[in-house]
């Protein structure tokens, strides 16, 4: 027997049949309610929060609900609720995944290169006219007039120029050089017609969001860019949870796929430009995203030894995951390094440069793992570790990813806090780098210690002022009042000793990935030339605050680089200069990838690393 739910959110309301066995959070996805479920549905990120009426329709109360719904019955966790009879549902007001800080990085400038052969290229093209002496095929005259002897022409392209040759007129054309193979054919314009245009589309899909650029070959001028939310985020914040959930089914390579398509048309519409028009493709993307693209069991992935399905560079039909693009269009997706250092990290290395630079410098892209490579001109180290998604929100009490409302810097101020939050509107959450921000300021009063623990007391002068107020007690533990502005539970914002202990586990996972990173390569943080910051969260975390909080090794703050979106920019490269596919094949082919999980090493520094730095 079904069970009716009444599901209420600020945008909507509508009933929803929630099956036998089915959780109230499965019978919300299946209906297209997109609540956050950032740990998967396995009761631990709390973030799948809603209110019952009455509370005793909801069922049994599983125990790793108590920590994040206090003891009001009509709290509970979607993903831990079996309802046992009809009931109302109140959603979070956030049913909607909203664009993010993130979001604002990766949809925001990429930096193109100016010079470089595009892959595909506009070709005007002469064809001779046959006579008695010379009676060569159309195909012949065709290859003959484009200087490839291998050239590929569909039947169809082949009579567009057999009916123009006739005519005399000549004929403008679109060569991938690559395959060689004609993408598209027709009558050179006169001067009063536009002529045919060369475009791209390049994505970069992280776990947490996706970006697009639509790029003019010709120009190598970005003409758009999008970026949202990942779609595949209903099913799990992290690679493994989203594993999980195509092992069991979930749509995940359908929900990328029709992603892909609507942004490209959104970016078509943008540029006003038809998608049809778009004559090639790149992607980039870590392993797991790339597998779920392709439709590829990312299983093995999951489980020691970690073996991906495929990590080498592929062109194919960009039809193959409908994209809307010019039907001969092809789709590139450079090589990756491994099951844990993909496409976007050799992407990230493409644009920084980093490969080519003399010296030793370290790349750090810090999403739901860490991605880090330490090298240079002489060959690259790279490691991955599972950082987890705290900065990301995902395990923090009043986490989120950078959405409006998001507090993303704290600073003091003599007694007074003063926060920022993303978008200036009132205060909802915290996201990464307001985290980042909100431990390096107590760790520089003081009021955290090395160990991570609060010790309200330590603090002097204006500090301890403000400190004695704004230090309370939540659920038995210490935590820091940020802002008693509206939160999604409708308390205050704090930042509690949890929290503090789940930044620790972060960044300690991070700083020990490098330290095993600085030692393979056998050198000292002040041997770095630069610390290139890649990625949403790296564009924007101060580095001040990422030294203070350890999360970096110790170098002078001059030295580390936010990137921005370096992995979009890969992408765009791969578009507008044929040399990059080859670059990114040398740079998997310099990069040894160092496995974390079996490594005595990083469990030592692991635990040291924990440990926030010494006050100076
Ligand atoms: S606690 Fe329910 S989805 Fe994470």
């Amino acid at each position: 027997m079904s069970i009716t739910a009444t599901i209420i959110s600020d945008h909507r309301q509508d009933t929803v049949e929630v099956g036998d066995d089915e959780s109230l959070l499965g019978a919300l996805q299946r209906t297209g309610w997109h609540l956050p479920a950032p740990c998967g549905g396995t009761g631990r990120c709390g973030k799948c929060l809603v209110a019952l009426d009455p509370p005793e329709a909801g069922g049994t109360r599983s125990p790793e609900e108590d920590r994040f719904t206090g003891d009001d019955p009509a709290r509970r966790l979607a993903c831990r609720t079996y309802p046992v009879a009809d009931l109302t549902v109140t959603l979070p007001g956030r049913v909607t995944p909203p664009a993010s800080a993130d979001t604002l990085a990766k949809g925001g400038g990429i930096e193109v290169p100016t010079s470089g052969k595009p892959v595909v290229v506009l070709e005007r093209l002469r064809l001779n006219a046959p006579t008695l002496e010379d009676q060569q095929s159309v195909l012949r005259r065709m290859r003959a007039a484009a200087g490839m002897d291998d050239l590929r022409v569909a039947c169809e392209h082949l009579s567009v120029a057999a009916a123009a040759l006739e005519a005399g007129a000549e004929l403008d054309t679109i060569i991938d050089t690559d395959e060689p193979a004609l993408v598209a054919i027709e009558r050179a314009p006169d001067r009063t017609e536009a002529g045919m245009r060369l475009l791209g589309v390049a994505f970069d899909i992280g776990t947490t969001t996706v970006a697009g650029y639509l790029v003019d070959l010709g120009s190598h001028d970005v003409l758009a860019s999008c970026s949202e939310a990942n779609a595949q985020g209903d099913y799990g914040a992290d690679v493994i949870t989203r594993i999980t959930a195509y092992g069991a089914g979930a749509p995940l390579h359908e929900a990328i796929c029709e992603q892909l398509a609507s942004l490209t048309r959104q970016l078509a519409r943008d540029a006003d430009v038809r998608s049809e028009e778009i004559a090639t493709a790149a992607i980039v993307g870590n392993t797991t995203m790339i597998h779920l693209l392709l439709d590829l069991d990312p299983s093995p992935m999951s489980r020691a030894p970690f073996m991906p399905v495929l990590t080498e560079g592929v062109t194919v039909p960009a039809s193959d995951v409908c994209l809307p693009l010019h039907p001969k269009a092809t789709l590139r997706i450079p090589p990756g390094v491994s099951a844990y250092v993909g496409t976007d990290i050799v992407a990230d290395l493409l644009s920084s440069g980093m490969d080519r630079h003399p010296g030793v410098s370290l790349l750090v892209d810090i999403g739901t793992n860490g991605e880090i490579v330490c090298g240079g001109e002489d060959g690259l180290v790279a490691c991955s570790t599972a950082a987890g998604p705290a900065f990301e929100g995902a395990t923090i009490r009043h986490g989120s990813g950078g959405v409006a409302g998001a507090i993303n810097h704290v600073r003091r101020e003599g007694a007074t806090l003063v926060i920022e939050t993303i978008g200036g509107v009132a205060p909802k959450s915290i996201c990464g780098t307001g985290l980042m921000d909100a431990v390096a300021v107590l760790l520089a009063d003081g009021v955290v210690d090395e160990t991570g623990r609060f010790d309200a007391d330590a603090a002097t002068g204006e500090a301890a002022e403000l400190y004695r107020e704004r230090i309370v007690e939540v659920d038995g533990e210490p935590a820091l009042v940020l802002a008693d502005g509206e939160s999604a539970h409708g308390e205050p914002i704090v930042l509690t000793q949890g929290d503090v202990r789940q930044v620790q586990l972060a960044k300690g996972a991070i700083a020990a990935g490098i330290r095993v990173l600085l030692d393979e390569a056998g050198v000292e943080p002040s041997d770095l030339q630069a610390i290139y910051l890649a990625g949403g969260f790296g564009t924007y975390v101060r580095p001040l605050a990422a030294l203070r909080v350890g999360l970096l090794p110790d170098v002078d703050p001059e030295r580390v680089v936010a990137v921005g979106n370096a992995a979009g920019a890969g992408a765009a490269r791969v578009l507008v200069d044929r040399a990059s596919g080859e670059e990114a094949q040398t740079i998997v082919d310099s990069c040894r990838y160092i496995e974390l999980s079996g490594s005595a090493a990083f469990q030592t520094f692991y635990m040291e690393e924990m440990m926030f730095p010494a006050p100076e």
